[in-house]
Formats: structure tokens, C-alpha cells, sequence
């Protein structure tokens, strides 16, 4: 595939993920989303701990994301109807498999994925604390939501973390058109001192997921070229061309290497579906995740690491930006900023995923008990 020249880049169509007036959203306070998603998962099985827990991110996926990037409360259709089917077992068992002073392997026995997750990244942070790096694994997992929620986790408690998971093949090996492996996000997460925000890179290993083209498509506009391609490998801007095509790889081919390396890194290596046949059957999605937890002053004291970190930041945010307007940013600022404003404002939501989680919530028996948040906000206010 040949390299966009700088004329072709300068007139792809302006894309922002911030919210317009092209497809309106609704706004809800966030205790009550978050209440809400709880009373969902405890009707569909969930145990007090587990809803708690999943809710927890599906909520700090609303708040961090756009309704089209479809991690937020959107995620409770397939969650439900994996819970009814079997797909997804509530408070299953969950049992440590193997374990060694450095590394674990969870078998998640299909229990919830974000459930799954954080009892990895507990037992990685519980580990570095004790021998400085510690790698957990996890198999037999399902769907584990947003992976700058599992990173976040151990930056939380001081450490440095990375979380990655396999998932439904929607990327072509680079050069193919048949999807193969998945959009395998990474999560990546360094804590910083005096209560400032931690670097939170937070990033699936394609350029955008199918929920911003539908996104797209329904306001009426084109993506890049270079999100995905139809399915005879050819590039378009229209996201209906693409919707049945492969998604292309961040970075082109080295993002199709770093997807091929994450699969390895969590399913061949736990022991879980791997490739094309992950997320295939609803009854038995077999997801595998990894969770390396980094203690910090197994190479160092603390506050000499966050006086270079700090450093280094400085540097970055010091570059001089092509646009004065447009600041540098550092990863995960943009979110926690969001999630901030988000916290006052309400949490915004799709029209039609609120029509949805009222037919789910009556056909649960559960009060459909979102509430609409006070004022009205610009729609360019995130
Ligand atoms: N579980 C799954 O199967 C699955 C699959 C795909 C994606 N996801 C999740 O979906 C979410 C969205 O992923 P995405 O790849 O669409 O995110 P994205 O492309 O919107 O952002 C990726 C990262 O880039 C950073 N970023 C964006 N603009 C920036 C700028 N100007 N300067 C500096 N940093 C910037 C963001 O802070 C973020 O850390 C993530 O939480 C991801 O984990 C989950």
C-alpha cells in the first residue's frame, strides 16, 4: 500500500471525537448512570462486588470516551445477552492456575472480563510490591471493557501498568484483506506525583473501531482513508463502503506486528483462543488478557523517578505546537480531563442507547433510574 503524499493528508476531512451537533446526545448525572448500571448487572446475576466492579468501567468508559467509540454503557446489550445465553457466567469460580513469585495465570472460567481483569492486575500489583516486575495472565476471560481502566489500576497504587487483550478479528494481516486478528488495545498507565493526573495511554492497535464509522455515518460524514478498507482491500472514505472490510492497523504494518505480538503475548501464551476464532462463538468468547504491574523503586527511589518524570513532561508539553490553539497534550490528559467535566455536566449519551437501556431495564425489572442532568451544556464542551 503506498504512503499518502502531504497534499492527500492536508485534505482528508477534519475528524474530531469531540461531540457535535450532528447527532445529538442526552446527558445523565453520573451517580445515577452509575447506580443504574450497577442494578442492571445485579438482575442479570451479578454479584454485589462484580456489578460494582463493571459498572466501574463501563461508567469511566462513558466518561472518558465518545458514545461512538461505543465502551460505555453501550456494552450492557452484549453483556446481557451473553449473560442470559451462558456466554458470560456471573460470580463464576475463578481459579489461579499456575503461580510463580513473578507471574500467574488466572482461569476466569467465562466469568466477567472486567471482573477477570482487575483480580489480575491485584494479584500483578501484589507480586511487584514484593519481587519489583510480576506478569499475570489471564484465560477463558470474555469481553474486559477499556485497558487504561486495568493500567489506571496500578497506577492508582503507585506502580506502573500495562494491560493488553485479545479480541474479534477486524484486522487483515498487513497486505490481506480477511481479518485475522483483533483490535488488541493496550493500556499503559505511570503514575505522577502531588495528585496530577497519571499518563494514561489508552489505544486499540487500529486506527478506529466500527462504532466511530457507524458513528460517521449516521452524521452524514466521511472518515480518513486510512481507517479501514472495503472488503476487496480497496481504501474509501465512506464508511458504509467499509463497514463489512477489514480496519486498518495503526502505524501500517508495524501495527499489524504489534497486534500479532499482543495475541501471542495474551491467547497462545494463557492458553485461550488466539487468531481469527477469538470472540467467535457467543457462548464461549475464550478472551485472554495480560497485566504487568512495574514497581517503581525496584530501579529506583520514588522521588527521583518522578523528578525525572516530571522532567521529561516538562520537555514534551514545552514542544511548540503547529497550532498555538492546539496545546500538547500528554496521553490520558484529554480523557481525565473529560471525565472531570463530564462529573458536573452529565454523562453523555446516544439517543438511541437510552431507548435501548429502557426496554433492558423493563425487561429486567429494574427502575429505570437514570437521571437527566441539570443544565444544558454546549455540545463543543465535551
Ligand atoms: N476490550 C476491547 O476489545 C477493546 C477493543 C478496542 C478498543 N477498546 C477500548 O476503546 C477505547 C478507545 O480506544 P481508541 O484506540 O479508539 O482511543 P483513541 O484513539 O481515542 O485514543 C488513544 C490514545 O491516544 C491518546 N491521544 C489522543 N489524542 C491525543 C493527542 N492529541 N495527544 C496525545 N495523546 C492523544 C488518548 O489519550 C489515548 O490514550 C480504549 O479504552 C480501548 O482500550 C477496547
Amino acid at each position: 500500500m503506498r504512503s499518502r503524499t502531504r497534499e492527500e493528508v492536508e485534505q482528508e476531512p477534519p475528524i474530531t471525537y469531540q461531540l457535535d451537533e450532528r447527532v445529538a446526545v442526552e446527558r445523565f448525572r453520573e451517580p445515577s448512570v452509575r447506580g443504574f448500571a450497577e442494578d442492571v448487572l445485579r438482575a442479570l446475576g451479578a454479584s454485589a462486588e462484580e456489578a460494582r466492579i463493571n459498572a466501574d468501567g463501563v461508567v469511566t468508559a462513558s466518561l472518558w470516551w465518545h458514545p461512538g467509540q461505543h465502551q460505555g454503557l453501550e456494552k450492557l446489550f452484549r453483556y446481557a445477552r451473553r449473560m442470559r445465553n451462558g456466554g458470560i457466567v456471573p460470580d463464576a469460580r475463578m481459579t489461579w492456575v499456575r503461580e510463580r513469585p513473578a507471574a500467574a495465570l488466572l482461569d476466569a472460567n467465562r466469568g466477567l472480563g472486567y471482573v477477570a481483569a482487575r483480580r489480575a492486575m491485584d494479584r500483578a500489583v501484589e507480586m511487584a510490591r514484593r519481587v519489583g516486575v510480576a506478569m499475570v495472565g489471564v484465560r477463558h476471560s470474555n469481553h474486559f471493557g477499556i485497558a487504561g481502566f486495568h493500567a489506571k489500576r496500578a497506577a492508582d497504587a503507585g506502580l506502573i501498568g500495562i494491560s493488553m487483550t485479545n479480541a474479534g478479528a477486524e484486522m487483515a494481516p498487513w497486505g490481506a484483506t480477511r481479518p485475522i486478528l483483533g483490535t488488541n488495545p493496550w493500556g499503559m498507565a505511570v503514575p505522577r506525583a502531588g495528585g496530577r493526573d497519571a499518563i494514561v495511554l489508552d489505544m486499540a492497535l487500529t486506527q478506529s473501531g466500527k462504532g466511530m464509522m457507524r458513528w460517521l455515518r449516521r452524521a452524514g460524514l466521511p472518515m480518513p482513508d486510512h481507517w479501514a478498507l472495503t472488503p476487496a482491500g480497496a481504501r474509501t472514505t465512506d464508511p458504509d463502503a467499509a463497514m463489512k472490510g477489514p480496519l486498518l492497523p495503526i502505524g501500517d504494518y508495524k501495527g499489524y506486528g504489534l497486534s500479532l505480538i499482543t495475541d501471542i503475548l495474551t491467547g497462545v501464551l494463557t492458553g485461550s483462543l488466539f487468531g481469527a476464532q477469538v470472540f467467535q462463538d457467543d457462548e464461549n468468547y475464550d478472551v485472554a488478557h495480560t497485566m504487568i504491574a512495574i514497581d517503581i523503586e525496584a530501579f529506583m527511589e520514588r522521588v527521583e523517578f518522578e523528578e525525572r518524570l516530571e522532567r521529561l513532561i516538562a520537555d514534551v508539553l514545552g514542544a511548540p505546537p503547529i497550532d498555538p490553539d492546539k496545546p500538547v497534550q500528554l496521553p490520558g490528559q484529554a480523557e481525565q480531563e473529560r471525565a472531570r467535566h463530564r462529573l458536573k455536566s452529565g454523562v453523555p449519551m446516544d439517543p438511541k442507547t437510552v431507548v435501548r437501556l429502557r426496554a433492558l431495564a423493563e425487561d429486567l425489572g429494574v427502575p429505570f433510574s437514570l437521571e437527566p442532568a441539570r443544565e444544558p451544556t454546549p455540545p463543543q464542551a465535551g
